[in-house]
């Protein structure tokens, strides 16, 4: 039996809404934590397989050129080497493309340094790692010199524009305009867990136990790489431990492992290196960009204008949608929004954590600050003049907005001096000491999902979907939801996910997960509470269910004899997208001290207030905005990829060099959640949060440097040398 539920119109009832709300957004912990902090958590490199051979990738070490001859002897006369697979299908997929796309790479063809083209089997991890290092390759590398690895020395293509009103004739004419250029740094996911896969082969199916984000369309991915249908395909990811978007599509360890597996006969696990996966699975592209702003006397907003250049492979399709929140955020009747893309010779340019607002909401939000200082207004005041009413360019209205109240109930916890802001006001010791806001914005996303809930008499239920858990907390909230549709307590509720055998899930991306599956549970409860009304003959309305069965009447077990109840919810997100702006909004307040001498900053109390639609789990949401704005921390300050100009290899491959905030680094981030319910975000009225945390955070930092000590900073990440 199925709940079908099409969003073609807001949403206004919400069930949710008139039950006891007891289970549902209570600051549950995550019922994986205990395993997930002890270690006995299965991660894919984990599975103990029996007769497992390893698999090590070597990867190409140049830039561009041709792999003209692979001679395996040597490595083949190596202790414990089983194979060098270096097959045509192999080589292809080892070019990742853009998640759910073909690749497009050409066979052979390397295209960036690092890019896997073989893998070498053996008995053992060791025997297959010092094996590899005997492959010997004929190349026919392209003039080095003639790498285009640098975004700015190519003729990039245009990928967007859009223009209403005339920019450069309001920058002339407003009392106050703001142009500036800025940079970016490309960014790694940098992901806890590295990708590993272990495939096994039986003839019939291929089982592969990897560590990935949307098993939804990995299988058909899988599938597609290896030569088999559908259904001669299984994937099991139980648990991710993080992806950021690395793992979104299938990367070279999971079609290596399992073409090797099906060569073979034998399970073969490839895990990838740290290094490995710096260098070959994605990276978000570095950016560079124009901000022009141009505003009446008062700070209104006339003029819009974000500009900006961003990097991939020759011929894949992703570009880094920087523009995504400028197309919405502010008013300004004249404005122009163009992305162009450069092909260069570095590792593929995927998703990586809040894809495009990441980048683009900093470089937009500093401009802002730019803006309030030209105008002497307080910023936050100039952020609140001009939110629009409706999408600026489209004309269409937002199905809910919070900007206005993040801001204000932001600025309030801060404790936010409204005052007159000049740089250089407080120091303490070698320390200058400063203050910033930004604000934040990130598109809803949804995406159609499945799940299946079983009822059983014994009043404990059952939620089944290929859904994945990257650690935000999926298991846990989708047992709330059961449990309060069905009167249980969630320790009553199983949740089974992270297998291609249950129904599709929506995958987590894109900060669709949670609010997607979500609301197909509820689906699929809502049949279930259906049926219900039929054995206790009362309505919808009548039907208080409480503690495995009708609140002061019959149980489950009474009511349903031996038989359970099971169905599945089919949610579809319908045409509504097309009617409505919907987004997350959020704001940022920092404090900062920067040190007179160095220029190093550290961040001494950060607070992000944001709004998101309806709180599924008030701990697991927290955690989401408060990793978000830890990222914001580190790509305000130290994240970066450099790539050697002279080769085109990527320098700092591990996290040794790849700076990500540690422990040290983040002081207590405040997160205050607004009161929300989105009813056309989805029928749960719950939008996505995963990324909003991390949607221009790195400006309240920025700007507050340069309220501590006059430094206006536009390369991020602000590294020392750039603030003395
Ligand atoms: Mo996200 S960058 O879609 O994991």
């Amino acid at each position: 039996m199925t709940g079908q539920f099409t969003q073609d119109a807001p949403e206004t009832e919400c069930l949710l809404d008139s039950m006891r709300q007891d289970v549902i957004g209570k600051p549950l912990v995550r019922i994986d934590a205990l395993a997930k902090a002890t270690g006995t958590a299965t991660y894919a490199a984990e599975y103990p397989v029996k007769d497992c051979l390893e698999g090590v990738l070597v990867t190409a070490p140049f830039a561009r050129g041709r792999i003209t001859g692979i001679d395996i002897d040597t490595c083949l006369a190596c202790d414990g080497v089983v194979a060098v697979i270096d097959n045509e299908k192999l080589i292809a997929r080892c070019a990742q493309g853009t998640a759910g796309e073909a690749p497009v790479q050409e066979v052979r063809k390397v295209a960036y340094w690092g890019q896997p083209f073989a893998l070498v089997v053996a008995e053992t991890f060791e025997q297959a790692r010092d094996a590899s290092k005997h492959l010997k390759i004929t190349i026919q590398d392209d003039d080095l010199s003639d790498i285009p690895c640098d975004p700015q020395a190519v003729e990039p293509e245009n990928q967007q524009y859009s223009s209403q009103g005339d920019l450069p004739h309001a920058m002339t004419e407003a009392p106050h305009s703001v142009d500036a250029k800025f940079t970016t740094a490309g960014h790694a996911s940098a992901a806890m867990e590295p990708h590993a896969a272990i495939a096994q082969w039986d003839g019939q199916t291929l089982t592969v136990h990897a560590s990935l984000q949307m098993l939804n369309y990995n299988i058909s991915e899988l599938a597609d790489a290896v030569g088999l249908e559908e259904n001669q395909v299984r994937i099991v990811s139980r648990f991710v431990g993080g992806g950021f978007g690395s793992k979104l599509g299938i990367s070279a360890e999971t079609v290596a492992a399992s073409l090797a597996a099906m060569q073979l006969k034998r399970p073969v696990r490839v895990a990838m290196s740290r290094q490995q996966v710096f260098q070959c699975v994605m990276r978000r592209s570095e950016t560079s960009q124009r901000m022009r702003l141009a505003a009446g006397k008062d700070g209104t907003l006339q003029g819009f204008g974000h500009e900006a250049l961003v990097s991939n492979l020759p011929d894949e399709q992703f570009a880094e949608p920087v523009l995504q929140s400028s197309e919405f955020l502010y008013a300004g009747d004249n404005r122009l929004l163009t992305l162009d893309l450069a092909r260069v010779h570095r590792m593929t340019a995927g998703s990586v954590r809040a894809p495009g607002e990441a980048v683009g909401m900093p470089t937009l939000e500093v401009a802002m600050d730019m803006l309030a200082e030209a105008c002497s207004i307080d910023p936050v005041e100039l952020r609140l003049k001009n939110i629009p009413d409706r999408h600026p360019m489209k004309g269409t209205p937002f199905s809910s907005h919070k900007l206005a109240e993040c801001l204000q109930q932001g600025a309030e916890a801060f404790g936010w001096d409204s005052g007159l802001r000049k740089p250089r006001q407080r120091r303490e010791g070698e320390w200058w000491i400063g203050t910033g806001m930004a604000s934040a914005a990130r598109v809803h996303n949804i995406a159609k999902a499945k799940a299946r809930v079983t009822l059983n008499p014994d009043g404990t239920a059952l939620v089944e979907s290929d859904m994945t858990d990257l650690g935000t907390g999926t298991y846990t909230i989708l047992g709330q939801i059961a449990g309060e549709m069905l009167g249980l307590d969630p320790s009553n509720v199983l949740v089974d996910l992270g297998d291609t055998r249950l129904p599709r899930g929506p995958g987590s991306g894109g900060s669709w997960g949670a609010a997607s599956i979500a609301s197909a549970v509820y689906v699929a409860c809502k049949a279930i509470r259906e049926k219900l009304t039929k054995y206790a003959n009362v309505t919808e309305g009548e039907l208080n269910l409480k503690d495995g069965g009708v609140e002061g009447g019959a149980s489950f077990a009474q009511l349903l004899g031996d038989k359970e109840l099971r169905e599945e919810g089919h949610y579809e997100p319908g045409d509504i997208e097309d009617d409505y702006v919907a987004a997350g909004f959020g704001a940022y307040f920092a404090e900062v001290r920067v040190n007179a001498f160095t220029g190093e900053t550290r961040v001494n109390r950060m607070t992000g207030a944001f709004g998101f639609g309806r709180v599924l789990n008030e701990r697991t949401a927290r955690s989401q905005c408060q990793g978000g704005m830890v990222w914001s921390i580190g790509a305000a300050l130290t994240e970066a990829l450099h790539f050697d100009p002279r080769d085109g290899h990527l320098v700092n491959c591990d996290l040794a060099e790849y700076h990500v905030p540690v422990n040290r680094d983040v002081p207590e981030l405040e997160v205050i959640m607004v009161e929300e319910r989105d009813p056309a975000a989805s029928p749960i009225q719950a939008k996505g949060i995963g990324e909003l945390g991390m949607c221009g955070g790195a400006a309240a930092i920025a700007n507050a440097i340069y309220n501590a000590c006059g430094a206006r900073v536009r390369d991020f990440p602000i590294t020392p040398d750039r603030v003395v």
